[in-house]
């Protein structure tokens, strides 16, 4: 069945029409295909899976959000390295801003410098990121075809991250447990769910290839592909290319004072998970989603599946995502 929203009449307009266009947007998703199995249910929007809150922010926001050509966007499917992202980008572009030794990200976490697109801070709406000043950095977890049209020309930056496929998905079975209390789900049932194409944000390969494609189609120059093993390996190449493709790359003096090597340091997850701010304290997700500050950092390893999940489980998802990125060139 095609997919049609309703129409974006409510652009810009009065507050009523905006609850109007909440209603129109709650009544279209209530109609797209459900399905249970993760913490929480998703519906399926042009062949991705959503959590229906999220999936609803977004459509609203989708009809407000203008991108600018300054923008810097964080893509990333979740788990894949997000709340590093977040860190790095911020302290990359604002390092002539702020001293490292007394940095907003010694007392706030990254999901509080860094906001989502599609998912409002706390008390705020979808038109929040369209009150922030320029230059923004945002972050989204949606599908590359569904941020707005103009998003890849206008100029903005896009960066996308992804991980092993393995190391995500175990890496979001604690997450699914942190997210509901009391949630429990087989390592056996997710697999099988994820080869299925069913995920949050999944399928999982596709979210990787439309962001891969547009890289390779621009040469790197719109969007930045990075892997989260690439960047444990070796962090200071990735700052540096990651400065580079933002427009701030490091100076001489930056680089023979050791700044590149800083930003490392302080965005690593030794120092993250040292500091006190991501210890404790809450981070609200949209008006229903909260969770501990810690919630976002657990291990921060390669390869970690081995100790979750068997290696037959490991070849289902390996032969699987190798299948679908067949003739694509990349690798996960
Ligand atoms: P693990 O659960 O495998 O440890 P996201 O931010 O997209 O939700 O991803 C969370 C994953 O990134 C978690 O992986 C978390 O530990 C890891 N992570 C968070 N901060 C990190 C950092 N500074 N360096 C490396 N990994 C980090």
């Amino acid at each position: 069945m095609a997919q049609q929203l309703p129409s974006k009449s409510a652009t810009n307009s009065s507050s009523e029409d905006v609850d109007l266009a909440k209603e129109s947007v709650k009544a279209f998703i209530s109609a797209l295909p459900a399905r249970k199995g993760w913490s929480y249910p998703f519906v399926q929007y042009k062949s991705y899976w959503f959590r229906p809150e999220f999936l609803e922010q977004f459509l609203l926001v989708e009809r407000c959000f203008k991108p600018r050509p300054d923008d810097i966007i964080l893509a990333t499917q979740p788990k894949c390295g997000t709340t590093w992202l977040k860190a790095l980008a911020f302290t990359i572009t604002n390092r002539s801003r702020y001293n490292f030794s007394d940095h907003p990200l010694l007392t706030r976490h990254p999901h509080h410098l860094v906001p989502f697109i599609e998912i409002p801070a706390v008390g705020a709406d979808h038109t929040g990121v369209e009150s922030l000043p320029s230059p923004r950095i945002l972050a989204t977890h949606m599908p590359l075809s569904l941020l707005p049209p103009g998003t890849g020309s206008c100029g903005c930056r896009v960066v996308y991250l992804c991980r092993d496929p393995k190391d995500a998905l175990v890496s979001r079975l604690h997450f699914e447990k942190k997210l509901l209390e009391g949630f429990s789900l087989s390592m056996d049932a997710a697999v099988s769910m994820f080869c299925e194409g069913f995920s949050p944000y999944g399928p999982f390969w596709d979210h990787c290839l439309e962001y891969w494609r547009e890289s390779v189609a621009t040469a790197n120059s719109t969007v930045l592909f990075l892997k989260y093993e690439e960047m444990k390996s070796d962090p200071l190449q990735v700052v540096r290319k990651l400065a580079e493709f933002l427009r701030v790359p490091f100076t001489q003096e930056e680089e023979s004072s050791g700044v590149a090597e800083d930003v490392v340091k302080l965005c690593s997850f030794e120092k993250l998970t040292s500091l006190q701010v991501n210890q404790v304290g809450v981070v609200g997700l949209g008006n229903n989603v909260r969770l501990g500050n810690s919630a976002f950092y657990r291990k921060g390893q390669v390869g970690d599946w081995v100790n979750h999940m068997s290696q037959e489980m490991g070849k289902k998802i390996d032969s699987i995502v190798q299948h679908k990125l067949q003739g694509s060139g990349l690798v996960l």
